[in-house]
């Protein structure tokens, strides 16, 4: 695991090392039940026509694409901290003919208004970043939803048996034990009520190769 650190940004990139950021849509797909999770987490999100929807960490544009194509007529943006993943995303984007935004964060503040979003989601975003991070970060989440606007995230968490504990090993090992410990711990809806957040809950998970996936809804 290698943190970059470029002015106040400092994070985790998407594989763990700069290096190996162009093999993560293979590494997910030979990991992951990738279309089931992902399904999962769009079915949750529920995209109507003309919601303001935002993805925190959109990385590689995968649910971002897969999202557009359950429904092109929502307003969709992307924002990750990494100009590398973004870059790919992008790419992507332009060859599936969409015109969506995306935006890089600087590590401090969403670059977008209070209220802007109906909706936000996130996923495998979360364990990558440490205790005081994912609070903040959870507070600028919250401070860019719409009132009554609602949280989705997609994130490791408590591992559902001791073979679930043991597989996450692996990921903790490419994105470090500091950031990862919240998760294992099941202490994401904690952080979620901690920024504000109502009506938090667990609704979902799926044991895959590498751990337990969980999905946390909650509503401004
Ligand atoms: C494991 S990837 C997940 C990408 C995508 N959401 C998915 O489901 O495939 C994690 C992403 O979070 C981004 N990230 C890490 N720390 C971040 C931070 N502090 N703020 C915003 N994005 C961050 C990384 O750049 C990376 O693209």
């Amino acid at each position: 695991m290698a943190t970059i650190v470029q002015g106040k940004k400092k994070y985790i990139p998407a594989l763990g090392y700069d290096q190996l950021t162009g093999y993560y849509d293979l590494i997910v797909r030979l990991t992951m039940p990738e279309q089931e999770f992902r399904k999962r987490l769009i079915d949750a999100v529920a995209p109507l026509s003309g919601e303001t929807i935002l993805e925190f960490g959109a990385g590689t544009g995968q649910n971002l694409i897969a999202l557009q194509q359950r429904n092109n007529q929502i307003h969709l943006t992307g924002v990750d901290i990494d100009p590398k993943v973004s870059a790919i995303a992008a790419r992507k984007i332009a060859k599936h003919g969409f015109r969506l935004q995306l935006d890089l964060y600087d590590g401090a503040t969403f670059p977008y208004e209070d209220h802007s979003f109906d909706k936000v989601f996130s996923s495998l975003v979360f364990h990558q970043l440490d205790s005081e991070t994912k609070h903040a970060c959870l507070q600028e989440i919250y401070r860019v939803l719409k009132p009554g606007g609602r949280l989705v995230i997609g994130d490791w968490g408590r591992p559902a048996s001791i073979w679930m504990r043991c597989a996450f090993y692996l990921v903790q090992l490419v994105d470090g034990f500091k950031t990862t410990h919240d998760n294992v711990k099941g202490r994401m809806p904690a952080f979620i009520s901690r920024a504000g957040f109502k009506d938090v809950c667990e609704s979902d998970f799926i044991n895959t190769g590498i751990g337990t996936f969980c999905y946390y809804l909650a509503t401004k």
